[in-house]
């Protein structure tokens, strides 16, 4: 999605910009653009379609102004285009850019032509800009004209709005897409995350809904949403400075992936007793609530969501509490009738997915007993709307494709599950068993990835197919669902996954050479079930690719490939089983020369609806 940065200092801010807008490039965007003050009312702006670094290649010698805004957009109202990228400008004095989706844009556009404005570009955005300059032709401050503009406003936005003519001050607005500002010394930021500005700052204000800010060199003020000024605190990140950088692997992608280790022991850490896991992972009143809950519902997106449904089956199973889960998008639309004592539960990566977020605001007037967020940014909305929430410290995801994120959700719900359990009379002796197999798992993944480059060898029998089954049972359908999403958005391969029961209900009708089919295996209670399935497919031609634990007794032959998995705890395979296919993804994009990075079409972090 599009990325946010701005700076207000006394050196040139053209590089800083640029190197936020780098930094801000995992999000997914289609051009690029910036504008700086460079003496009072001269506004130089430069815009791109593309990347970054077409901007950089454009900047003949350094753009000179200590006042200057830059963004990366995801297009949605107007193609891809140098015309469409951001900044917008207003008699080109006033530079505007904006995160988010103004509804209401047609209506405020028809307004300002009949007003005289002229329109160069198909965006929601430029309206901001003129409905800006419009009001302060009626002798408001700037502060005064962004305030007057927001409350006509509809949708989502975060905005930052540049006047020429009063080039020592920044103005911000915040509704539905997150801000945040960075103080320096003597200089202060913006931006959309606060990992643009990790190479300047540590000290950060998060901005909430309503807020609408003024930023000079030395100041800061905020009004909020009702437009009482108010003091935000500032908040030290302890996000590593190179947590933008690939630590010498080829892609963020595949250092993610071997992050996962070290991610999931961070997931565990200070959260597990000897025996049993600590309820204040989860807040401090987590205990109060947890030992009132009766049902779980789950929300999330995508990869988030998959997270969700292997928690359905361990919190039936092993806590004894019922659970649904449903997908954002879908939920935030629905009039869902709540049970008593019910615990809302909200998986993000990002924490500022729109469905989630909009599913979480919606859900709060329903009656649940509490909010508990899943995620891996502690400053994000969906944190900070919640009451309770369990961070994955997974620490910051860049590759698109959502890979130390997923595993370290999994062990947030595995913990929740049995912080649960421990409420609903769980037999002490299967919680110390979870608690061990918890524990073992960032061993087990270690050795899981060594499996690499026999996977890699796997990946060219992918790379000239079109279409490919996912298969599992139980707490692995839902692996095969995220094996298949990986394969989607990386490869460009169409795949599909089904729990392997479902396969004679119609998939088999697929079944060809032409079409792989990946099995998970993993040595559980229903591995003999999974078994006939497998049977089903090769009596019909179809060529597989099997996941297993090394006692499930596959074997390799012409029509069966078989990859041994370290054992596992059954429990814990869902977490183990989903290494191997996000190598496997990895590796078949690698062979198709995609940007596996940043795969077309999709943004890291989904802020519009
Ligand atoms: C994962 O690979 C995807 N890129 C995507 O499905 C993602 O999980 C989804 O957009 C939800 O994001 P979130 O976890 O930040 O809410």
């Amino acid at each position: 999605m599009c990325g946010i940065v701005g700076a207000i200092a006394q050196r040139d801010v053209a590089e800083i910009l640029l190197e936020g807008l780098r930094r801000l490039e995992y999000r997914g965007y289609d051009s690029a653009g910036l504008a700086v003050v460079s003496e009072p009312g001269q506004l130089q702006r430069l815009r791109r379609l593309g990347k970054v670094q077409a901007l950089a290649d454009a900047m003949i010698g350094p753009l000179a102004g200590g006042t200057g805004i830059a963004h990366t957009r995801w297009a949605t109202h107007g193609e891809p285009s140098e015309r469409n990228a951001h900044p917008h400008v207003s008699a080109d004095s006033l530079a505007v850019v904006h995160n988010g989706i103004i509804e209401n844009h047609q209506e405020l556009k028809t307004a300002l032509e009949q007003d005289g404005y002229r329109f160069s570009s198909d965006t929601d955005t430029e309206v901001i800009a003129h409905m800006v300059h419009k009001a302060r032709q009626t002798g408001l401050s700037l502060f005064a004209a962004v305030r007057a503009t927001a409350k006509q406003l509809r949708g989502a936005y975060g905005t930052v709005v540049l006047d020429s003519e009063e080039p020592d001050k920044l103005v911000v607005a915040r509704s539905g897409s997150p801000l945040v500002i960075g103080l320096g010394i003597g200089e202060n930021f913006i931006a959309s995350d606060s990992l643009a500005l990790l190479p300047v700052t540590r000290q950060f204000i998060y901005l909430e809904e309503g807020d609408v800010a003024e930023i000079t060199r030395n100041t800061v003020y905020i009004e909020d949403a009702r437009g009482n000024p108010v003091e935000r605190p500032a908040q030290e990140s302890t996000a590593s400075y190179d947590a933008g950088n690939k630590g010498g692997y080829r892609h963020f992608m595949l250092k993610e992936i071997y992050d996962q280790p070290q991610a999931v022991r961070n997931a565990l850490e200070s959260r597990l007793a000897e025996d049993h896991v600590l309820d204040q992972a989860f807040g401090t009143q987590a205990g109060d609530v947890f030992a009132r809950v009766k049902h779980v519902q789950i929300v999330a997106c995508g990869t988030s969501y998959h997270s969700a449904m292997v928690a359905r089956y361990w919190l039936e199973s092993l806590a004894g509490i019922s659970c649904s889960v449903e997908i954002a998008s879908e939920y935030r639309y629905r009039k869902p009738v709540v049970l008593p004592d019910s615990l809302l539960v909200t998986i993000s990566q990002s924490g500022e997915t729109a469905d989630t977020l909009a599913a979480l605001r919606m859900a709060r007037h329903l009656g649940y007993l509490a909010t508990l967020a899943v995620c891996n940014v502690g400053a994000s909305s969906l944190v900070r709307e919640s009451d309770l929430a369990f961070m994955t410290r997974a620490g910051v995801e860049i590759g698109v494709a959502s890979t130390k994120a997923f595993t370290t959700q999994l062990v947030g719900l595995a913990i929740l599950v049995l912080a649960l359990g421990q409420h609903n009379d769980i037999n002490p002796l299967l919680l110390t068993e979870m608690v061990g197999a918890l524990k073992s798992l960032p061993e087990q993944l270690e050795e899981t990835l060594t499996l690499a480059p026999d996977i890699e060898k796997l990946a060219e029998e992918f790379a000239d197919k079109h279409h490919t089954l996912f298969l599992g049972r139980g707490d692995q359908y839902p692996i095969a669902m995220e094996g298949a999403l990986k394969l989607k958005e990386i490869s460009y391969i169409h795949a599909e996954a089904y729990a392997a029961g479902e396969l004679k209900h119609g998939p088999l009708a697929l079944i060809d050479e032409d079409m792989p089919i990946v099995v998970i295996a993993p040595n559980n209670e229903l591995l003999e079930k999974l078994k006939s399935n497998v049977e089903e497919v090769r009596a019909r031609g179809g060529i597989l690719y099997v996941f297993a634990d090394r006692d499930a007794q596959f074997a390799s032959d012409e029509t069966m490939r078989v990859i041994n998995l370290p054992h596992t705890h059954p429990w814990m395979a869902p977490v183990v089983y989903t290494l191997p296919l996000q190598l496997l993804s990895y590796y078949v994009a690698i062979i198709k020369g995609t940007d596996v990075d940043q795969p077309r079409n999709l943004a890291k972090s989904v802020t519009v609806e």
